[in-house]
């Protein structure tokens, strides 16, 4: 295989654009800061507001008129996503969806250049990259129309933080408030520099991102690490071939958008960036699912289309409340807001949930308590139980808070089949799967 990227040929006069999309869902080695909920799951499919996270990115997608084709890419095994692309085929017909794995992590642009010929065939100008781990409105009508403005080569999503400080932990951009144009990118920058950071959604025009990616690669080959391999023909074996390391990612290999791409595109390119004022959160650790399903919640309450898949308000329902229509929960349980209870689980009489995710066949016994916690598949709460966290502000991006000087979780995760007790309160906690809780406990890690 050589590194030649596929001649563009101009488009004729009145050509309409084509567009595809990619999600990029990572693999096994990644996510580990969502355990205890990733050893049973793959992220990218654990339910968030009902629906596993990766249909909200989909969802936005086939919301754009011009795509018909998407990728997820990943390095899963091949039968992870099967099930959800067969779901999604029914649910969205119009849709392309098709599953690209890597044989190994390739990095968020290794991935991308790795499949060029999938995404460039039909000679689509432009495709959205989308990070399946980010909670957001995905307002990718808007982007389109600052890409067509501008004439970009490539639209990136951002978001302002309340402080440059606290931007830091993120892809930093600096831009000019006028033309929205990149002046700079920088990844997670050592001094603040800007308050705007990266939301992980782009638009690339497919004529920009393949050859950036390919010098970048050029640039990687060409260090002194690689002097055995100089010929411009085996750039590209070298670049695949190397060993892994014992993460099964050989550290070499990978090249990442944020640390290896946007920056050159910044200096060197049409690149513009499109600030969103609506919510916007990443799901990273596995408190962070409890942010996400009460903005998705918020989202489908506000929006009349979906405002019907909700439970109805009561005296006992405070929405947005989503409740499987295969869970049952008594006429007295109070639910909400911000609560998602998935299929076949059982609400007692009595008992509260507020901030709160119950998964499947999960069972709360009567007047239990439930606060910003997670209960994993099959979990048991027993009857006047309290299962707690701690609330943080909504505009926090953190889930760990400070208690008695020591970090820990503000959500509460229960795994698989956990069992809490009848009176036992859980504060504070992560409890791996198959635990069963006979005594209070607080700010621990249960083992
Ligand atoms: P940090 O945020 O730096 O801790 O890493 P992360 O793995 O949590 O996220 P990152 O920002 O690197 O990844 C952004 C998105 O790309 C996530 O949805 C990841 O699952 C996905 N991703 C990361 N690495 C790869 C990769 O090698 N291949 C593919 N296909 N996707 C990836």
């Amino acid at each position: 295989m050589s590194l030649q990227v596929p001649t563009f040929r101009s488009k004729p006069p009145g050509h309409s654009p084509s567009t595809k999309a990619v999600i990029l869902v990572g693999g096994p080695s990644r996510g580990t800061r969502f355990r205890p909920l990733s050893l049973d799951v793959p992220k990218p499919l654990f339910d968030v507001a009902g629906h596993p996270i990766i249909e909200h990115c989909l969802s936005a997608i086939t919301k754009v008129p011009e795509i018909k084709e998407v990728f997820i890419v990943g390095y899963y095994d091949e039968s992870v996503f099967r099930d959800f692309i067969k779901d999604s085929a029914k649910e969205f017909p119009h849709i392309s969806l098709k599953y690209l794995r890597e044989y190994q992590a390739l990095g968020t642009a290794g991935g991308l250049y790795h499949f060029r010929d999938a995404i460039l065939k039909g000679n689509p100008d432009r495709f959205f990259v989308l990070n399946a781990d980010v909670c957001c409105s995905f307002p990718l009508g808007e982007m389109l129309r600052l890409f067509e403005d501008k004439d970009a080569e490539a639209v990136i999503l951002g978001t302002r933080l309340s402080s440059a400080e606290a931007a830091t932990n993120f892809g930093c951009i600096v831009s000019d408030a006028h033309t929205k144009r990149v002046l700079h990118y920088v990844e997670k920058p050592e001094s603040p520099i800007s308050s705007l950071i990266n939301c992980g959604v782009y638009l690339f025009s497919t004529e920009c991102i393949f050859p950036s990616i390919r010098s970048a690669i050029k640039r990687r080959t060409e260090r002194p690490r690689l002097v055995s391999y100089p010929s411009s023909e085996n750039l590209e074996s070298s670049f695949y071939a190397e060993q892994a390391d014992d993460d099964g990612e050989d550290k070499q290999e990978v090249i990442r958008l944020e640390q290896d791409i946007l920056s050159d595109l910044a200096d060197s390119r049409q690149f513009f960036v499109l600030e969103t004022r609506d919510f916007w959160r990443q799901i990273k650790t596995a408190g962070s699912a409890v942010p996400a399903n009460a903005l998705y919640l918020q989202k489908a309450w506000q929006t009349e289309s979906t405002r019907g898949d909700l439970a109805q308000p009561s005296a006992n329902i405070i929405p947005p409340v989503y409740i499987h229509p295969s869970a049952h929960v008594d006429s007295s349980a109070k639910l909400g807001p911000n609560v998602s209870v998935g299929p076949r689980a059982r609400i007692g009489a009595g008992a509260r949930i507020k901030e709160a995710i119950v998964l499947e066949d999960v069972e709360v016994r009567h007047d239990a308590c439930v606060l910003y916690a997670i209960l994993g598949w099959s979990s048991k709460v027993g009857a006047w139980a309290r299962v707690e966290g701690t609330p943080t502000p909504m505009t926090s991006h953190s889930t760990s808070i400070i208690k008695n000087g020591v970090k820990v979780q503000s959500i509460t995760i229960l795994a698989k089949e956990c069992a809490v007790g009848d009176e036992v309160r859980v504060q504070n906690c992560v409890c791996l799967p198959y635990k069963e809780l006979k005594r209070d406990v607080a700010n621990e890690v249960i083992m």
